[in-house]
């Protein structure tokens, strides 16, 4: 791993996941996680204080371990016990269906084969469990998507693999989940980096 991997990349991620608008929706997604929650790509654990006292034990996965040392400052207030796991997306050490929710934000972007990464998603989580997604992905207009696909090659080399033109809502379809709520919106910022998908989606 380079020293951008080790030490800009996780401190970069960090501070541009903290945009106030961004933490606007986290606030509006994240009290619908119950029970036992799976966060798949935790990072430095931006979501822990939307989390309702509604869930009873938060697992984290992160591929990255500096994320991971942030996110571990933070566990100790939360109201409900935390367990990380520097593991990946796409495998991690949870049983087939004793997941209540699994949690995706911000992260659908940086995997690489995210029907794995969903699959892993669908096997852990209960008949009726639930996968909250809050992504930016692609925007429906094409001036904005030729813009995001001159620029995904370039901006995955800085941004950890993180691509911005994904249609978040046929990977989640095509990973085996029937979308019961999805809302889009621009949030301020750059046209390319900011087109969101939120909602929910449960096993098929
Ligand atoms: C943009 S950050 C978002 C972090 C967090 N979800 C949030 O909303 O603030 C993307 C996170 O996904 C993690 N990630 C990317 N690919 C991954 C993979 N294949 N397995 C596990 N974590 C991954 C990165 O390490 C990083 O922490």
């Amino acid at each position: 791993m380079g020293l951008y991997s080790k030490y800009v990349l996780p401190r970069l991620l960090d501070f541009a996941c903290r945009n106030k608008d961004v933490s606007d929706l986290r606030r509006q997604v994240l009290p619908a996680a119950r029970g036992i929650v799976v966060e798949v790509g935790i990072g430095s654990a931006l979501n822990l204080p939307y989390y309702s006292f509604d869930v009873t034990h938060l697992y984290g996965i992160d591929s990255s371990a500096e994320l991971l040392q942030m996110a571990q400052k933070k566990t100790a207030a939360a109201p409900f016990p935390v367990t990380l796991l520097n593991q990946t997306a796409e495998k991690f050490s949870l049983e087939d269906h004793s997941a209540d929710t699994v949690v995706m934000t911000w992260v659908l972007c940086s995997i690489a084969d995210s029907r794995v990464a969903l699959n892993e998603a669908r096997r852990v989580l209960k008949r009726d469990g639930r996968l909250i997604f809050l992504e930016h992905g692609l925007s429906p207009d094409p001036k904005v998507q030729s813009m995001q696909n001159r620029l995904t090659p370039m901006w995955k080399r800085l941004a950890g693999g993180c691509c911005l033109n994904k249609k978040i809502d046929g990977l989640i379809s095509q990973g085996g989940f029937a979308i019961k709520d999805l809302q889009n919106c621009h949030i301020p910022g750059p046209k390319a980096m900011t087109y969101v998908y939120r909602g929910y989606a449960q096993p098929e």
